[in-house]
């Protein structure tokens, strides 16, 4: 009897990415760029949007110091802020016509922002930004995305949001704040339920697109030096007792976004994180979708509830039931 090695899944296996046109939002810091830095070695032409043009552009010096010739295009976004993403959704639609893009990774995020804040659209900020600004994103690049196979919508989530509650009377935490376990929670359990709500709806209008989406497990980022105050001393106590342990690079960190992005094992609407640790470090692999994210009536809800609050449509996907 033969036994399969198992070979944990790098960088070294994306295939060529000559040809292909890729948006990845927050590729400034941490688990954006170096997803960035590994699709560009391959050979993507990629745009970053930054939330300052300084930012962008020192993220490209930084790439192009390691690939020199990579293909990358400074942009500037806001996802706090919903004119910005409607202003850069319409730059990319101006400069790109017809279907042109290969990939969205809606990869930006904030973490345990301590007090409540809204953004500009005056949504709760962790929701805001990590939720509703990607949804209205990917709302406006849906018509830009070539319909054919390979292309995908990427969303970053996180394992918090196995233990985020999705509470209809609390979306905007008006009621209760509790920056991480609460908010940070409520707004990675949205993207989990808009990720496979979007593939249940594409594979509804019979697109190849799919949707996928990752976590990182723990990785040290700028994601973590968000916080101050009682929840900054928290993650910090958290963080002195993981790091030894349980933490990876921001470059392991990428790993599952990457994989869900161009691995040709992932399926629609799958899920992928580490495989060490409780999930908190180690190679792709496909980890368990949180249960409230598979509830496709909560997934309805939060989806027209979505359209409502950012006044997006999404098309034909709008009107599946
Ligand atoms: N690191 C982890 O252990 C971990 C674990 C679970 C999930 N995640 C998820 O992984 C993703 C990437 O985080 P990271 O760890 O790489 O953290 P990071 O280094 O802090 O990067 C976050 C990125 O998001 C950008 N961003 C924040 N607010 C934004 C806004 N309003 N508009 C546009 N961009 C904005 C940041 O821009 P600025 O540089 O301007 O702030 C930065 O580029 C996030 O979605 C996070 O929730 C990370």
């Amino acid at each position: 009897m033969t036994t399969k090695r198992y070979t944990p899944w790098t960088a070294d296996r994306i295939n060529s990415q000559q040809g292909r046109r890729v948006v990845i939002t927050g590729a400034n810091s941490g688990i954006g760029w170096e997803t960035a830095l590994e699709l560009a070695r391959k050979g993507a032409e990629i745009i970053l949007p930054a939330r300052s043009q300084s930012k962008a552009d020192d993220a490209i010096t930084r790439i192009r110091r390691q690939v020199p010739g990579a293909k990358l295009i400074s942009e500037v976004l806001d996802l706090a802020d919903l004119s910005s993403v409607r202003a850069f959704a319409a730059r990319y639609i101006e400069r790109f016509p017809s279907q042109s893009l290969d990939l969205l990774i809606n990869n930006a995020g904030v973490m345990a922002v301590p007090t409540r804040e809204l953004t500009v659209d005056g949504f709760e900020r962790q929701f805001g930004t990590n939720y509703l600004g990607p949804f209205t994103l990917t709302a406006l690049l849906l018509p830009s995305i070539k319909p054919q196979p390979g292309s995908r919508i990427v969303t970053v989530s996180s394992s918090a949001g196995k233990w985020g509650k999705l509470d209809f009377d609390n979306l905007q935490s008006e009621r209760v704040y509790k920056p991480m376990r609460q908010a940070y929670g409520q707004s990675k359990l949205a993207d989990s339920i808009f990720a496979l709500e979007l593939q249940r709806r594409l594979t509804a209008i019979g697109s190849p697109i799919l949707s996928t989406a990752a976590h990182p497990g723990y990785a040290l980022t700028n994601l973590q030096k968000g916080g101050s105050g009682e929840i900054g001393f928290v993650l910090q106590l958290l963080s002195a007792a993981l790091k030894p342990v349980a933490s990876q690079d921001a470059a392991h960190g990428a790993l599952p976004t990457l994989f869900a992005a161009v691995a040709p094992e992932a399926t629609p609407g799958g899920y992928y994180g580490p495989d060490r640790v409780f999930e908190l470090k180690g190679h792709p692999v496909p980890v368990p979708i949180p249960k409230t994210a598979q509830d496709v009536s909560v997934a309805k809800r939060l989806w027209a509830e979505s359209e409502r609050l950012t006044g997006v449509s999404f098309g034909p996907l709008s009107a599946v039931a």
